[in-house]
């Protein structure tokens, strides 16, 4: 949520910044900013509410020679959370006189005691934001050393932040600092940049340096300095991002959501390359850490995790208990951390998070760790928090998800969750056939999701159909329950269709009231456990003349016969079923927003990572 970048160093700041916005926009979009200090002159600040195109407009049109000076400079791109989106609330915000400009990324708890006693020190705020109070209270603490006055300024601060701050007083420098927000910094060729994440650093350079909480950095084009926040030196070391810039782009495709679907079948592949031990028939996961015996000891199995990547785990569980017998739980991360959670020495906990920056599945991540329990993590994003502070876990290798709707992670997620079970499974009660068996069907998911992939010319001609309806219900049963609800969430989060999941047992509890020639049941009737109370179901539905779309086993002449129409999946285990036929709910909800003209890749309200609470 908000996007920071700050760079420094000889190229036209102002451009380097505003690509670096478009990078970052998926975090938010309903007002951007920039602030460019040019050597010897004054602040430059130009802030536009809406998107990032507008600012970019408006410095085109209005201030062509600051997109061609050298300097350095803060831009941001904002998703409100204290007022609304305005040019005023737009960052960068700066104290009364134009000396220290601020971007920040994060919520300041204590804003309103600190703006109170501001103001009655005489400051004057323009904007109705938490984070105006920042640029002020640097300013008061001012005595000639910026660094030192952000830390003074930080050190008042409850909430969590990512900032970084300019100031004429300091040509060249930039201040950055961190608690509970993501910022990285990307060291380049006598150029430094800083960012929320790393899609607006990787075109200039892919070595980067995370921070931690409580650091604070000092960076200019030359240099990066890294203190904590009482001004004592902190060594961080150098990383090399794998990812390369091309992989944060759209290439042809009209969405980054539709390239990200179109991806899957080599991102799963990704997250099983070279995690397959054929010779003992399990699975090879050396990020866990975890010797044969410390597995054997685990008794049960926490997952944490927020929206699709909750999903991910709710079928996670069927895996792990039923393939390794170890009784599983999934939590929403915010439930989690603040239900005081049954933490028992032999629990493992499980946080999900594509990101790794999700607020609550950080706090997750801690109140596990503080109640002494094993943290092993799933995300894609290397170095994130989550990842850093599990210490243990497996990476996703699903490359930059641009999207704000999750589509490859999701996939990817419940890949390395069936990667586990088998690992889990084998060191418990699976034999090596099942265990062969396993292996199989995990190594031909991606073939699965390509053969759905190929069906793009049906799944759009009914989603044509059926876009015009404002209600859907998507059932499933076992693991298609999870992916039920993974198909209406992506669908009311980029159609703005309300959509629900039911476990389809439950539609006769109360739902089935709503039913009608208006409510399209998406049905997820795949051949497995449970297929056959699922055509009872369908049945049902029909009966109230309710549409049905299902999703059918390929050849199920049967299934085919009872729904409208019909979206055919592979034959496959209910182990594999949810990931082609999670490809597919994502190509449904996909057309059919595209038919109704929505902004696919930033759904209004949302933005991508989660990183308040
Ligand atoms: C839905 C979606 C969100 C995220 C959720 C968790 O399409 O993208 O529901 O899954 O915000 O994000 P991560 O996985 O980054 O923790």
């Amino acid at each position: 949520m908000c996007g920071i970048v700050a760079y420094a160093g000889p190229r036209p700041a102002a451009e380097v910044l505003i690509d670096g916005l478009k990078r970052l926009e998926y975090r938010g979009y309903d007002s951007a900013g920039i602030a460019v200090v040019v050597e010897g002159g004054p602040v430059s600040c130009v802030k536009s509410a809406g998107k990032v195109n507008a600012l970019e407009r408006l410095l085109r049109e209005n201030t062509p020679e600051l997109m061609e000076a050298a300097g350095c400079g803060i831009a941001h791109t904002r998703w409100a959370t204290h007022g609304e989106p305005s040019d005023v609330n737009a960052h960068p915000h700066s104290d009364e006189k134009g000396k220290f400009y601020i971007v920040h990324n994060g919520i300041i708890d204590n804003y309103q005691t600190l703006r109170k006693r501001l103001a009655e020190q005489g400051c004057v705020f323009r904007s109705s934001t938490d984070s105006e109070v920042i640029a002020h209270l640097i300013a008061r603490f001012y005595q000639g050393d910026l660094p030192r006055a952000v830390a003074a300024a930080v050190r008042q601060l409850s909430g969590t932040y990512g900032i970084a701050v300019v100031s004429p007083l300091h040509p060249g420098m930039i201040v950055a600092a961190r608690k509970g927000s993501p910022l990285v910094i990307g060291l380049g060729e006598k150029e430094n940049i800083a960012a929320s994440d790393l899609a607006a650093i990787l075109p200039s350079t892919r070595n980067v340096m995370y921070l931690n909480d409580g650091d604070l950095a000092v960076m200019t084009a030359d240099s990066v300095e890294v203190r904590n926040f009482e001004n004592m030196p902190i060594e961080r070391e150098t990383t090399r991002v794998e990812w390369s810039a091309d992989a944060a782009e759209k290439g042809n495709y009209p969405h980054f959501m539709l390239k990200e679907i179109f991806e899957q079948p080599e991102t799963v592949e990704n997250a099983i390359r070279g995690r397959i031990d054929h010779e003992m028939k399990s699975a090879l996961l050396s990020g866990l850490n975890l010797t044969p015996r410390e597995l054997a000891e685990i008794g049960r199995i926490v997952i944490a995790g927020c929206g699709s990547s909750m999903h991910a785990g709710l079928v996670g569980e069927y895996f792990f208990e039923d393939l390794a017998g170890i009784p599983t739980e999934v939590e929403q991360a915010a439930e989690f951390r603040y239900r005081n959670p049954i933490i028992e020495p032999r629990t493992l906990v499980i946080p999900i998070s594509q990101s790794g920056e999700t607020a609550d599945t950080i706090a997750a991540v801690r109140e596990a760790t503080a109640k002494g329990a094993l943290v092993a993590a799933l995300c894609n994003v290397v170095g994130s928090t989550v990842a850093r502070e599990a210490g243990r876990g497996v990476y996703l290798h699903a490359g930059p998800e641009i999207s704000v709707a999750s589509t490859k992670a999701f996939t990817s997620q419940v890949t390395v969750l069936l990667l586990l079970a088998l690992l889990f499974g084998r060191n418990r009660r699976m034999d090596r056939t099942d265990g062969a068996r396993l292996i199989a069907e995990i190594e031909a998911l991606p073939d699965m999701i390509r053969k759905v992939l190929e069906q793009v010319p049906e799944i759009e001609r009914i989603a044509k159909r059926y876009a015009h309806c404002n209600d859907f219900f998507f059932i499933g049963r076992g693991p298609l329950y999870p992916a039920a609800l993974e198909g209406a969430l992506k669908l009311k989060e980029i159609s703005y269709i309300h959509a629900e999941g039911y476990h389809a047992a439950e539609l006769k509890h109360g739902p089935i009231a709503l039913l009608d020639p208006a409510h399209p049941v998406v049905a997820l009737a795949n051949n497995i456990p449970g297929r056959d109370k699922m055509l009872g179901n369908i049945q049902e539905c029909r009966a109230r003349k309710a549409p049905v779309i299902a999703l059918v086993t390929e050849g199920d002449a049967e299934a085919e016969a009872l729904a409208g129409d019909v979206i055919r999946i592979p034959e496959c285990s209910r182990y594999a079923a949810a990931l082609p036929t999670v490809a597919a709910l994502q190509l449904l909800a996909y057309y059919i927003a595209a038919e109704r003209g929505c902004e696919i890749d930033q759904p209004r309200n949302l933005a991508k990572s989660v990183t308040v609470e």
